[in-house]
C-alpha cells in the first residue's frame, strides 16, 4: 500500500482505539496492531471486506452500531480457568466466607458478584466451593451474579459445557465427579445444583450499572489490567456503592492492586491481598 493509504490506516486504527477505550475501557495502542489484525480479519471477511483495514475505515464512516460492538467484543481477552490462581479460592474458603457466614447468620443470605465472569469458570468455581465446603449454606439464599461485556462468553457460560482441555485446567477428578455430567461427545456439563444459584447477565463496567442487590463479596479479576488508570478509578468509585456493608470484600486479579485510594483498605492473608471499604 502507498504511504498515503498507510497514513489513512494509522488514522483509522487510532480512531478504533479511541472508540474501544470510550465504550469498553479496553486500552489498546499500536503495539497491539497485530492482535487487532488477527481478531478483526474474520469479521471483515464476514462483512465482505477483503482487508481488515477496510473494516476499520467502515467503522470510522458509520454511526456506532452492531458492527462496532462485534469488533469490540472480538478484542476482549476471555482467558480464564476453574479455580484460577487457587490462592484466592483458598482465602475465600478459609477467611472470607466464614466471616460473611457469621455476619449474615440472621438473614441467612449470601450475595456474590463476579464482575468479569468470561465463560463461567469463575462463578462455577465459587458455586462448587460453596456447595462442597459449606453444606450449612444449603438452607440459605445464595445468589451469584455473573456479568461480562462479551455476549459470546456469556452464552458459553450459560450453557455450562466445557471440553476436555477446559476441564483439565483447575479441576480435580473428585470435583469433576461431584459437579459435572459427561456428555456423549466427550464434553462435560455443569450440574444443575451448581448452576441454580447463578444468574448470568450482560454488564459493561464502563456503562451505567443496574446491578442488584448489594454484595457481600465482589470478584473483579483480570479485567482492570486492560483499563487506563483513570478508568480504573471510575470503576472503583462505582463499586464502592455495590457492597452490602463495610464488612464485605473485594478480590482483584493477582497482578491488580488499588493504589493511592483511601476509600478501600487492603487486607492480607497468606499469599493473598484483598480489600474492604475503609471503615469511618
Ligand atoms: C481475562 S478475562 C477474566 C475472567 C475471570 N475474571 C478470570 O479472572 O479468570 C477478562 C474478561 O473481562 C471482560 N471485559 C472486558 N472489558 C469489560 C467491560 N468493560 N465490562 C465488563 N467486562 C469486560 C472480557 O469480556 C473478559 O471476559
Amino acid at each position: 500500500m502507498s504511504d498515503i493509504i498507510s497514513q489513512d490506516i494509522k488514522q483509522y486504527s487510532e480512531s478504533f482505539y479511541r472508540l474501544i477505550d470510550k465504550h469498553t475501557g479496553i486500552c489498546l495502542d499500536a503495539s497491539k496492531d497485530y492482535l487487532v489484525a488477527s481478531r478483526l480479519a474474520p469479521i471483515a471477511k464476514r462483512h465482505g471486506f477483503t482487508h481488515y483495514e477496510m473494516l476499520l475505515k467502515h467503522l470510522f464512516l458509520i454511526p456506532l452500531g452492531e458492527v462496532h460492538w462485534e469488533c469490540f467484543e472480538a478484542m476482549t481477552i476471555n482467558e480464564t480457568m476453574f479455580f484460577r490462581d487457587i490462592h484466592p479460592f483458598e482465602t475465600i474458603k478459609n477467611h472470607i466466607l466464614p466471616k460473611i457466614i457469621q455476619k449474615n447468620q440472621t438473614k441467612k443470605s449470601l450475595n456474590i458478584w463476579c464482575a468479569a465472569a468470561s465463560t463461567g469458570q469463575e462463578p462455577y468455581s465459587l458455586s462448587m466451593l460453596i456447595k462442597d465446603t459449606f453444606p450449612e449454606l444449603d438452607s440459605w439464599k445464595v445468589f451469584i451474579l455473573a456479568t461480562d461485556i462479551c455476549d459470546l462468553a456469556l452464552k458459553k457460560a450459560m450453557n455450562g459445557i466445557y471440553n476436555v482441555t477446559e476441564m483439565s485446567r483447575g479441576l480435580s477428578p473428585i470435583q469433576i465427579e461431584k459437579n459435572f455430567t459427561k456428555l456423549e461427545n466427550g464434553s462435560w456439563q455443569i450440574n444443575s445444583d451448581v448452576k441454580k444459584n447463578i444468574v448470568f447477565q450482560r454488564q459493561n463496567l464502563v456503562e451505567e450499572w443496574s446491578i442488584q442487590p448489594k454484595f457481600d463479596l465482589i470478584l473483579l479479576r483480570n479485567v482492570l489490567i486492560y483499563f487506563k488508570p483513570d478508568t480504573k478509578i471510575i470503576v472503583f468509585n462505582k463499586l464502592f456503592d455495590q457492597f452490602a456493608d463495610d464488612d464485605s470484600y473485594l478480590l482483584l486479579g493477582s497482578s491488580e492492586f488499588i493504589l493511592y485510594e483511601n476509600k478501600y483498605t487492603m487486607l492480607k492473608h497468606d499469599r493473598m491481598t484483598y480489600y474492604h471499604r475503609t471503615k469511618v
